[in-house]
């Protein structure tokens, strides 16, 4: 069997849209069965519905909002229940909320490390155990370019990201010889619903395609690395970043997201 095809599972979170819904595209034109996890029903069924139409696939949608403090770990019971075996799992939901930690409100802090952090943290946590005894699996984590590098106004979600990045690193050496591949993911600006949220003082750069995203990431999983950029001109400012004199690298990062 072979991971994101023909016999393999993948549960995607944040289906309903962007880059989770065209990772969903993605895996299903290659015949691998799916998971659909978001808040919004509805949009998950109807993908569900064009998904199976098209390409003869077997398509669980799974709404579960993992801000719950309960979400993710409610959502696995789900899966238990209905007998469902995760082969591959993305974490791709999450969202990124411009504005300063003291005059935001407070969900706006709890919400990004809610989803960003806690959620992928548990379903990765009860997940990986089964792809390591059946000797094979991927977990895909969706970082961010703005986990390189501070972000003012964008605080918790550039240290979320920082915190999906180290997270998924040293994951991956934890998992070398068990058959189970694991990456981190770091998009720049792509064209997707996130910005209705960050709005649009986050976008940072021309924005790429969700698909060029998906591409990058399939690529990198196939190489077996711990952690891909997309996008050329991404992958060189977050090579810069860190390397940067703190003051510069926090100055610049406030500058490119400045309304
Ligand atoms: N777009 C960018 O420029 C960019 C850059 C770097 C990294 N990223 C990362 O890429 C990932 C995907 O984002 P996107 O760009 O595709 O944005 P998007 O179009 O806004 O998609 C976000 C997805 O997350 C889901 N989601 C949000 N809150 C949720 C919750 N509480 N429970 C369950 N699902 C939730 C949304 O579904 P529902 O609303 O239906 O729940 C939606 O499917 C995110 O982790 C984001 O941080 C994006």
């Amino acid at each position: 069997m072979r991971i994101l095809t023909a016999g393999s599972t993948t549960l995607i979170t944040g289906a309903s849209s962007g880059i989770g819904r065209s990772f969903a595209h993605r895996i299903a034109g290659a015949g691998g069965d799916l998971v659909l996890v978001a808040r919004r029903a509805e949009v998950l069924e109807d993908l569900a519905a064009e998904l199976r139409a098209r390409h003869h696939i077997e398509v669980t949608v799974l709404p579960q909002d993992l801000n719950r403090p309960d979400g993710a770990e409610t959502l696995v019971a789900e899966l238990d229940a209905q007998g469902l075996r995760i082969d591959a799992l993305i974490n791709n939901a999450g969202l990124g909320i411009h504005g300063d930690l003291a005059t935001a409100p407070l969900s706006s802090a709890t919400t990004q490390i809610g989803v960003n952090v806690r959620g992928l943290t548990v379903l990765t946590a009860l997940l990986l155990p089964g792809m390591i005894e059946r000797g094979r699996g991927a977990i895909i984590n969706v970082a961010s370019t703005a986990g390189f590098q501070p972000v003012p106004h964008m605080a918790v979600y550039s240290a979320s990201k920082a915190y999906v990045l180290t997270f998924t690193r040293a994951l991956w050496r934890e998992v070398r010889g068990t058959g189970v591949d694991v990456l981190a993911l770091c998009p720049g600006a792509t064209d997707t619903a996130f910005f209705d949220t960050a709005g649009d003082a986050a976008a940072v750069g021309n924005r790429r395609t969700p698909d060029q995203v998906v591409d990058t990431a399939l690529r990198a999983l196939r190489r077996g690395t711990p952690s891909v950029v997309d996008g050329g001109g991404n992958a060189v400012v977050s090579w810069l970043a860190p390397r940067l004199p703190e003051r510069l690298a926090i100055s610049l990062a406030e500058r490119s997201v400045r309304p």
